[in-house]
């Protein structure tokens, strides 16, 4: 695949507020042991009041522009991934364009669940390797507790709020990201959903617009297919697993991680795990995931990394990336 496009900036935020398990415990009947047994989550961070998607985008956004050395108003797109945009009409990132400055920018939002940050940063490599533009935003947001059923503890327990973001820049010479694949199967889209205002088949839900998920088919399908994307990713891209110095899966389940690693033969200390602090921060989860990799010096130059993500659709996305943070040093 030839491609260009590197990713020259990151950065990630987190809202303030920590929504422990032992917090749960007085909501729900469940227990610590059992959330941190099941999932691996401790605990997540849950949106103020007077945050949304947009203002954790304009938080990250910020930073990985900074980390770029590029000035808003550089930007030729901006790419939201998100599941919970501030308002049905229009997309967060138009509300990130504008609060940024990015004065010239072209924005849309991407909605494929867990795997919308990984469609986004495919979308944007696409824009750059055609010529078409050279500097762009891609951000994965979301404020999933905005949809959360506080009642229900098979969904409540699972989901934090956060975003991350990347800067993709055409720099002249060939692409970080070596090979990307993304996948759909709507046949499964009644497995986990929130019901829309617009739905004629569902009308109004009576308890409101709450996550609905079928845990253990989502698990199952979860463990499957980040090994069989991640495989086929990398087969495409003309290596092998081996090859891989790390993976960073969507942070949804320690155990669907872990399952997936296994499957693929690949050793512990090549998995990246977050999701202790953070648990499913849906599309931001592999944006942030890849921010920490790289703030803890988890990633260097000439690295291959796989990024892996399912979710709501049914969707999955993989890519396999080439770190190059030298890029980042190249003033524009
Ligand atoms: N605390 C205590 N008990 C619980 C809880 C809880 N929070 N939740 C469920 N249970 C109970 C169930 O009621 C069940 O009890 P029963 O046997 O008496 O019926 C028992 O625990 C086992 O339930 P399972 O659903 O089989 O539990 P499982 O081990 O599958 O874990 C979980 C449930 C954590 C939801 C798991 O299925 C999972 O992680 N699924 C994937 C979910 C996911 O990743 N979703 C995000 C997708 S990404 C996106 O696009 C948003």
């Amino acid at each position: 695949m030839a491609a260009y496009g590197l990713i020259t900036g990151w950065g990630k935020y987190l809202p303030r507020r920590v929504l422990t398990n032992e917090e749960l415990e007085k909501m729900v009947d469940t227990s610590d042991e059992w959330i941190a047994s099941r999932t691996g989550i401790r605990e997540r961070r849950i949106v103020a009041d007077d945050e949304t998607v947009s203002t954790m985008a304009v938080e990250a956004g910020k930073r990985a522009l900074e980390v770029a050395h590029l000035a808003p108003s550089s930007l030729d797109l901006i790419i939201v991934g998100t599941n919970s945009p501030d308002r049905l009409v229009p997309g967060s990132a138009f509300l990130v364009q504008h609060a940024i400055g990015a004065t010239k920018a072209a924005a849309f939002d991407i909605a494929a669940g867990c795997s919308s940050f990984i469609h986004a940063l495919a979308t944007a490599y696409q824009f750059i390797s055609s010529g078409a533009y050279e500097n762009i935003l891609v951000v994965g947001s979301d404020a999933v507790s905005r949809y959360i059923n506080w009642e229900d503890r098979g969904t409540c327990i699972l989901f934090g709020d956060g975003a991350g973001a990347v800067v993709v820049q055409a720099k002249g010479v060939a692409s970080d990201m070596l090979q990307f694949l993304l996948g759909s199967d709507g046949g499964g889209a009644d497995l986990l959903y929130v019901p829309g205002v617009c739905d004629r088949t569902t009308g109004t839900p009576p308890n409101g617009h709450h996550v609905i998920m079928e845990g253990r088919e989502v698990f199952k399908f979860a463990v499957t297919t980040m090994a069989e994307a991640s495989r086929q990713v990398v087969k495409d891209a003309g290596l092998q697993i081996s090859d891989i110095d790390l993976f960073i899966p969507h942070q949804a389940n320690d155990r669907i991680i872990q399952a997936a690693a296994r499957s693929l033969g690949i050793p512990s200390e090549k998995v990246f795990v977050n999701l202790e602090h953070y648990g499913n921060l849906s599309a931001a989860s592999p944006a942030v995931a890849l921010c920490e990799a790289v703030e803890q010096g988890r990633l260097k130059a000439g690295d291959l990394v796989i990024l892996v993500a399912f979710g709501a659709g049914l969707s999955w996305a993989a890519m396999v990336l080439r770190w190059q943070p030298l890029a980042s040093k190249e003033k524009v």
